[in-house]
């Protein structure tokens, strides 16, 4: 359920026009419904009721400032990946013992930034990460909180690039291998074990991976229990998927349901990193349809919007409706809805069939809340598109679109070629 919808023939969000946005703020623009995000978060959040939980909103899939506030307004916290995301949601106001901190990555710059603010939980996930965070926290006085990311060897079924809990993925420990750092931890007093924590894809669509997961998890709890480490957290990531066509992936509360059956005995407090299930659908991209163009026995449909915008139809073939700002009916059409990049991969749809459209006609493509803005670039120098936000029967510009200045910001001509 989401709040894009059609009145008297005219897409809203909530209460206003998208026609109104594109007049006042141009185009392309990302549109965020604050009453989705909200519904989204909070039914996410209930569904958890009666189990000491805490949902971290994953901010790599939308990190503006705005909607990282409304998340800690309604209790919850972050998951983060970078020193980047970490000043973000600081500056957004989410308090630090609701931050956890995943990644491969974490260089020590980060982990002191981290440590210094003093965040709920590092998830570490190799033997050289967890060195490193002992001697960074070691260094300035420290205790760092750690759970270590497993790796429980599921499939998620999903697409390959963005399933990350298989053997041979990069991500996380074997949970084999998990238990000699968890022992190896002990070495150092600048390590406080606090948890484990795991994420085995994104977009999942059935139950039966994160059942799979959560037993799989459960049992090393209990035996980590055993060894006597003060277990207090599990983190079960991220990963529910969304309808972006016609999947049907299970509720939040259907998700909750099974992951509370399995853990009801079980005295720890639950972590969930959501994303894309929060903000995917809570999003548009608005985009102005620039030209027509029939090359060979294709339709063309060149819009101002490009894959350095929303790049999930280039890098993963990703599905995304279209539905034109102003309903239509009449005869369809099979188009190709491309942008103005200078790559082939620079599509948003291919034979997709819809009305015929004339010039200057604004077009909604959906579901673009999640892994949208974050992942846009200045690809072709082009400006990076403006963010609203939407409550009730007014907007809000949440990001003002770039400036060609912009482009050069921290940019020099060395000297020798002046
Ligand atoms: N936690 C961790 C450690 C993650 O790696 C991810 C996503 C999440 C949470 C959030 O997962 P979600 O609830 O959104 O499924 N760019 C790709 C998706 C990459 C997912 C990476 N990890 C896309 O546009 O589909």
């Amino acid at each position: 359920m989401h709040h894009f919808h059609y009145k008297k023939n005219e897409l809203h969000c909530e209460e206003v026009p998208l026609q109104k946005i594109a007049e006042e703020v141009g185009t392309p623009t990302y549109v965020y419904s604050s009453a989705t995000f909200g519904r989204h978060f909070r039914v996410f959040d209930a569904a958890f009721q009666g189990i000491s939980h805490l949902t971290c909103f994953a901010m790599k899939t939308n990190s503006n400032i705005a909607l990282l506030r409304a998340v800690s307004k309604w209790g919850g916290g972050v998951d983060i990946v970078s020193g980047g995301e970490l000043f973000r949601a600081l500056t957004a106001g989410v308090p630090a013992h609701r931050i956890v901190y995943s990644g491969v990555g974490k260089t020590e710059a980060e982990m002191e930034y981290a440590l210094r603010s003093d965040i709920l939980l590092f998830n570490v996930e190799s033997a050289d990460e967890l060195l490193t965070l002992a001697n960074v926290a070691k260094r300035i006085g420290q205790r760092a909180p750690v759970a270590i990311r497993v790796n429980p060897d599921i499939n998620p079924k999903t697409h390959p690039y963005i399933s990350t809990g298989l053997k041979k993925s990069k991500f996380g420990i074997q949970i084999k291998e998990s238990l000699k750092l968890y022992e190896a931890s002990k070495k150092y007093d600048s390590l406080i074990i606090r948890g484990v924590s795991c994420h085995i894809g994104s977009q999942i669509t059935q139950l039966k991976p994160f059942i799979d997961t959560v037993r799989r998890l459960r049992d090393f709890v209990q035996l980590l229990k055993q060894k006597g480490f003060d277990i207090q957290y599990i983190d079960l990531g991220g990963g529910l998927g969304i309808p972006y066509k016609n999947e049907t992936p299970p509720s939040p509360a259907q998700y909750a349901g099974a992951l509370k059956k399995e853990l009801k005995d079980m005295r720890i407090t639950l972590l969930l990193e959501p994303g894309r299930v929060i903000a995917g659908n809570a999003g548009i991209l608005l985009t102005r349809l620039l030209y027509r163009k029939k090359q060979g026995n294709k339709n063309f449909v060149i819009v101002d919007a490009a894959m350095n915008d929303l790049i999930r139809p280039a890098l993963y073939g990703s599905y995304h409706e279209i539905l034109p700002v102003k309903k239509r009916g009449g005869r369809k059409e099979r188009v190709n809805v491309v942008g103005p990049v200078c790559e082939s991969a620079d599509f948003f749809a291919e034979n997709r069939p819809l009305p015929v459209l004339p010039a200057n006609e604004l077009l909604s493509i959906m579901s673009a809340g999640a892994y949208g803005f974050t992942m846009a670039s200045n690809y072709n120098s082009r400006l990076r598109a403006a963010e609203v936000l939407v409550h009730g029967n007014e907007f809000y510009v949440v990001r003002q679109r770039e400036e060609y200045k912009d482009l050069l910001k921290g940019e020099h001509v060395p000297k020798f070629l002046v």
